[in-house]
């Protein structure tokens, strides 16, 4: 459904070129759960940006359905670290915001529908200030997922939230996508959060950011934090983190 092809982007700093994705190329099926792990600059934000249509590639092309991105469309819900609602709004008015050219019965409908998704019924009337980091966050996947788009692209959504309710959030974000079938492209430097959601895991190298290898993750028992089948997965994605030299005590450390 997503293809990108031989992507590169690079940005001018300080007049000097910092190349933040290199020849990338992933194609993503419809109704896939894609995470991308890597660390820290390596681009993941920028990637996402792309394909959101927020920002434009130098090289290389991607297109949803066979038709090229050339901007931001309702067919791409997008996701951030901060949960960017609008403060003078109430939570339903921010779910709804992007809903236009419906009519009013039928966007109320729709905010309902998303706001029992995300299960903050019963919060519509609140701002944001008045609701928890997790509870916000729910409420920025709510709004990204109203306009029913193509793919719910995720960058790092729970990084800025506790251990506890962002291991929380990665269930209710499974079920959502169990529910709702949307195809979802979450980006996190969190190797079991990457794990844990991906059907398959995009690894990243530090600058220039290119694609290191796909892992899929395929056996329902990876889904288990302790299984077997989690601890080799981490380890095959570990190991593209470390030179051969450092690997020895990586492994033994894990
Ligand atoms: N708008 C920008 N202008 C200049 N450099 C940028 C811009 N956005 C990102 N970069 C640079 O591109 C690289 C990748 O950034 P980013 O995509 O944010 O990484 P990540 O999300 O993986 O942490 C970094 O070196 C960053 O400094
Ligand atoms: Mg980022």
């Amino acid at each position: 459904m997503l293809k990108i092809k031989g992507l590169d982007k690079r940005f001018l700093v300080n007049g000097r070129e910092v190349v933040a994705l290199q020849n990338i190329d992933l194609d993503v099926k419809k109704g896939e759960f894609i995470t991308i792990v890597g660390h820290s600059g390596c681009g993941k934000s920028t990637l996402l940006k792309i394909i959101a249509g927020l920002q434009s590639q130098d090289v290389g092309t991607i297109t949803c359905h066979d038709r090229q991105i050339l901007g931001p469309g309702t067919d791409r819900g997008m996701v951030f670290q901060e949960h960017r609602l609008l403060p003078w709004l109430t939570i339903r008015e921010n779910v709804g915001f992007g809903l236009q050219g419906i009519d009013r019965k039928e966007k109320e409908r729709l905010v309902e529908d998303h706001l029992r998704l995300v299960q903050l019924e019963g919060f519509g009337d609140a701002y944001p200030k008045q609701l928890s980091g997790g509870m916000a966050q729910r409420a920025a996947i709510a709004r990204g997922l109203v306009n029913n788009p193509e793919v719910l692209l995720l960058d790092e959504p729970f990084g800025a939230l506790d251990a506890l309710t962002r291991i929380q959030m990665q269930k209710e974000v499974l079920r959502i996508w169990e529910e709702e079938k949307t195809t979802m492209i979450l980006v996190t430097h969190d190797i079991d959060e990457a794990i844990y959601l991906g059907q398959r895991i995009v690894v990243m190298s530090a600058r220039p950011g290119e694609i290191k290898a796909v892992i899929p993750v395929e056996s329902s028992n990876a889904k288990d934090r302790g299984s077997t089948e989690f601890a080799s997965i981490k380890k095959r994605v570990l190991r593209h983190f470390f030179a051969e030299e450092e690997w020895a005590a990586v492994e033994y450390a894990i």
